[in-house]
């Protein structure tokens, strides 16, 4: 990797650099280098069928997917490079990349750290998150500050923690307990009408077990579950709505918490938010008492600067978790031999294990096969510091600008069939099918090699990867335990915001076992 270093003279002088670029840019020259080069996008394409414009906008910023489906309109039909690999230029801006090149997402998230010459998160498509939580977090910030949060997340959060067979049983009870109760409601409300099958949308009851688990069982608080479902769970969807039209919307940057109630949907926000506050300082409450995982915390930080954080770990993992579990049951819910499949694989288990969910293979293969098919976080955005060559692992080299941002779009890397069809894997890469795996182990090749980037890769990558496997893997393996269900609707189509999740609301006819 080379990288072109900081100059005294250009960056002396603001809009220096940007002005020198103006001539190159006007002239349409490829800022890109190397023998993976990306191909143009044109801004504007009146009457070309494209979706959308290629960038987020009021009347667009709520289909992000169809944004990024923009940057490949008719990309098909090219052999080259610029097949998976876009651009957009415009004068006076930095470039926009667009990959849904695996080789390169894999390239680019390996070199993204906090070392000179490496690539940063991109803030831009995170400001309303950072207005909302503050700009001190694990996911907003770059260089040393980045660093030292993540030493400090690293152990309540790791493996190596959760995994220790008494912490591991600990919470894999509590867990488990939680999601019994529940799922439980719902078995009760089923016997208690009488009727042989219910139809309903998970995504509400999914959500409010995902916060429950988060709050109390790896927090250690004690909120009662009917608060997290009328009260918590409402107020966070309604921020979180708020946090994705703010990234768009709000061109002075004012934080919500700022402006007078002029509307009912300004009050509305403010309350909403004072709810966050509030449940934000229940867990910080949970860590004096030195309950749940709070105990694996070696930090004296004072709770004030732990504040953004935690509202990132809530906001982010009832979010990711969510999405992650509705799509798994979307999936089942359309794929009745698979549920069978792993009903019989969780059918017999009582003590959850780190060896008894090792052993539920085809489970493992239904949850990866999930996270690629339709990835919770549909892309992750990167920043080029400065000048940076990159190389994929087959040799191919690209040379991204200073101040290129860059989407790696997991989302069409993972549906296209030269990456994930029936050449590679045996299967389509459209279709949901958990086979593949078990194909490409048998081929020597898995899930190192084929990367899903479901939970990111490289310094960046996901630190509660383990803490929402063991989450998504309790609640979906007891529901199948539990029931018997089947869709309601017929498509599979996805909404996007911060995470994606499926459109229907997870509506499935369910009867128990
Ligand atoms: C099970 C569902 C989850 C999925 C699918 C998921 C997915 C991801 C992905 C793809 C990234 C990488 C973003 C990037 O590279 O730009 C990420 C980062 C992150 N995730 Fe998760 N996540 C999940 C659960 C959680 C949980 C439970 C927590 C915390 C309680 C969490 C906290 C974070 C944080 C703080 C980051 C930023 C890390 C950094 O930049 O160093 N996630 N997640």
């Amino acid at each position: 990797m080379i990288n072109q270093p900081f100059s005294p003279v250009l960056d002396s002088v603001p809009g220096l650099r940007r002005l020198l670029r103006l001539p190159s840019q006007l002239l349409r020259f490829n800022p890109f280098a190397g023998d993976c080069l990306p191909t143009r996008v044109p801004l504007f394409q009146p009457w070309s069928g494209r979706p959308s414009l290629p960038f987020p906008h009021p009347w667009n910023y709520d289909q992000p997917i169809r944004i990024l489906e923009t940057y490949f309109w008719n990309a098909d039909r090219e052999q080259g490079s610029g097949r998976h690999n876009r651009y957009l230029e415009v004068p006076g801006f930095g470039p926009v990349l667009v990959t849904r090149d695996p080789g390169v997402i894999r390239a680019i998230t390996t070199e993204t750290g906090d070392r000179d010459g490496q690539f940063e998160r991109d803030t831009l498509p995170s400001t309303g998150i950072a207005r909302a939580t503050g700009k001190d977090t694990l996911l907003f910030s770059n260089g040393a500050s980045w660093r030292r949060q993540r030493m400090l997340a690293a152990s309540p959060f790791g493996k190596t923690t959760l995994f220790q067979p008494e912490m591991f049983h600990e919470f894999a009870e509590t867990f488990r307990g939680t999601v019994l109760q529940r799922l439980d409601t719902l078995r009760q409300h089923l016997a208690s009408t009488g009727q042989q099958s219910a139809r309903i949308a998970l995504e509400p009851e999914l959500k409010a077990v995902m916060l429950e688990m988060l709050v109390n069982n790896f927090f250690g608080a004690k909120l009662p579950y009917e608060e997290f479902r009328e009260r918590h769970v409402p107020a966070l969807e309604r921020v979180i709505d708020h946090i994705v039209r703010d990234t768009v919307m709000n061109r002075f940057g004012i934080p919500v918490m700022k402006l007078p109630s002029f509307t009912r949907r300004i009050a509305q926000a403010k309350q909403d938010y004072a709810c966050f506050e509030e449940l934000t300082d229940v867990v910080l409450a949970a860590r004096r008492a030195g309950a749940g995982l709070w105990k694996q915390f070696k930090s004296d930080a004072p709770d004030a600067a732990l504040r953004s954080n935690l509202k990132v770990f809530l906001a982010g993992a009832l979010e990711a978790t969510t999405s992650y579990a509705c799509w798994a049951i979307t999936h089942l819910a359309r794929n009745i031999p698979a549920q069978d499949k792993v009903f019989q694989e969780v059918r017999d288990i009582e003590v959850y294990t780190p060896e008894n969910l090792n052993g539920a293979k085809y489970f493992s293969h239904v949850l990866d096969e999930t996270l690629r098919l339709t990835p919770s976080l549909y892309f992750l955005p990167r920043r080029a510091p400065v000048d940076v060559w990159i190389e994929t692992a087959d040799g191919r080299k690209m040379l991204i600008p200073r101040g290129t941002h860059i989407l790696l779009d997991v989302w069409h890397a993972n549906r296209h069939e030269d990456h994930w069809g029936v050449a590679t894997t045996g299967f389509p890469a459209l279709e949901f099918a958990p086979e593949r795996w078990a194909r490409l182990a048998e081929q020597g090749s898995g899930s190192k090699e084929f990367l899903h980037f479901g939970f990111g890769h490289g310094p960046r990558v996901c630190p509660g990867k383990h803490l929402g496997q063991l989450e998504v893997g309790l609640v979906v393996g007891a529901f199948v335990k539990l029931f018997k269900f089947q869709a309601a609707t017929p498509g599979i189509e996805a909404k996007a915001g911060v995470s994606t999740k499926p459109i229907d609301g997870t509506v499935v006819d369910l009867e128990l076992r």
